[in-house]
């Protein structure tokens, strides 16, 4: 990949651009001076196109796409062209309540995204956004194994996962199918290097236009229910937290090194989040990101009262 100074005017493909991390990606990547493609499901969507499109350097660097991860060659346009693509999108809407919801989007679609970048030919590096959930230090019968540490060699039961037809079940079992795939293809790929991270619950600051899945279970102590986060604690022995501009930060690094290979940076961010492991942890944290983000920016997320 270029060197730090040999990245301006480089371009690259973010997948799930509309989202909660692949928008706050977009804007950090037109910040530094790539040119950036990014994918969409719907770019008629004006909702999750404008802010997009009045990101400073947008109008000369950003073009939108239309691809579903379902579709076969959805992506071919997208990243013609491009050196390296942040594979971002992954179903994250845990309405939805069958298996395929999740787990058909997230295999078959990082499958998809990886066969346009070999046929591409121009795509050096993926970098592919997986999630702690596929590093979930659990035995094939759901107990925590303790006293274990999570890196790369760790993968969550997918046997156990798929026993509880549950969203958050079929969500961890999504990410653990589709980081393994990944890597698979990138082994099998002469061509170009994939490299996943693993970030744990992400908060902070966002330019969507509603209010971030994730940023409203994290509230959720204050406001709610804490089922959901009590069951990912359950799995993941913790609540993993990390900021999302660390998020960025490591996936434009990933980009960036000169010598990256497999899930290196799946052992970083989740390093990252054990610094945050205990429930005193994660108030001090709530409390200063409810300070330096949610509270200044109420009025970006009017469906905040949702929560
Ligand atoms: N937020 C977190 O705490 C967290 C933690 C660890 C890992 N992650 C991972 O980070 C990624 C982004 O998450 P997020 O928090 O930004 O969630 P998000 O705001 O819900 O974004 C998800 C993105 O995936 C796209 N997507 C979903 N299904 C798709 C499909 N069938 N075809 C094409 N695009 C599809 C959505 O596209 P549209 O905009 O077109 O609907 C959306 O842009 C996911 O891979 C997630 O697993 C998130």
């Amino acid at each position: 990949m270029q060197s730090h100074e040999g990245r301006v005017g480089m371009k690259v493909c973010v997948t799930g651009a509309g989202g909660y991390i692949g928008s706050w990606l977009v804007k950090n990547l037109l910040q530094r001076g790539y040119t950036v493609n990014a994918t969409l499901r719907n770019p008629k969507n004006e909702a999750k196109t404008g802010p997009l499109l009045s990101l400073p350097g947008a109008a000369e660097r950003l073009k939108i796409f239309q691809a579903d991860l379902c579709e076969e060659g959805a992506f071919d346009s997208a990243v013609e062209g491009c050196e390296g693509v942040f594979h971002v999108a992954s179903p994250m809407d845990f309405s939805k309540l069958s298996e395929d919801d999740y787990v058909q989007p997230a295999l078959k679609g990082v499958l998809n995204v990886l066969k346009s970048c070999s046929r591409a030919k121009s795509v050096r590096r993926v970098v592919h956004t997986s999630s702690t959930a596929a590093a979930c230090p659990l035995n094939e019968e759901g107990e925590l194994i303790s006293g274990s540490t999570l890196d790369e060699s760790r993968w969550t039961p997918v046997d156990f996962m798929r026993r509880k037809q549950d969203p958050f079940n079929f969500y961890y079992l999504s990410k653990t199918l589709a980081e393994k795939a990944a890597i698979e293809y990138g082994l099998n790929s002469g061509e170009m290097e994939v490299v996943t991270i693993g970030p744990g619950y992400v908060a902070g600051p966002g330019i969507t236009s509603t209010f971030p899945v994730t940023c409203g279970e994290i509230l959720r102590p204050i406001t709610g229910s804490s089922e959901p986060l009590k069951l990912n604690e359950s799995f993941l022995g913790s609540i993993p937290l990390v900021h999302i501009d660390d998020v960025c930060e490591a996936h434009i690094f990933l980009m960036e090194q000169p010598n990256v290979q497999g899930a290196l940076m799946k052992m970083i961010i989740v390093f990252l989040c054990q610094l945050l492991l205990r429930n005193f942890w994660i108030w001090g944290f709530l409390i200063s990101m409810l300070l330096k983000t949610f509270l200044i920016r109420l009025s970006n997320w009017p469906n905040l009262v949702d929560y």
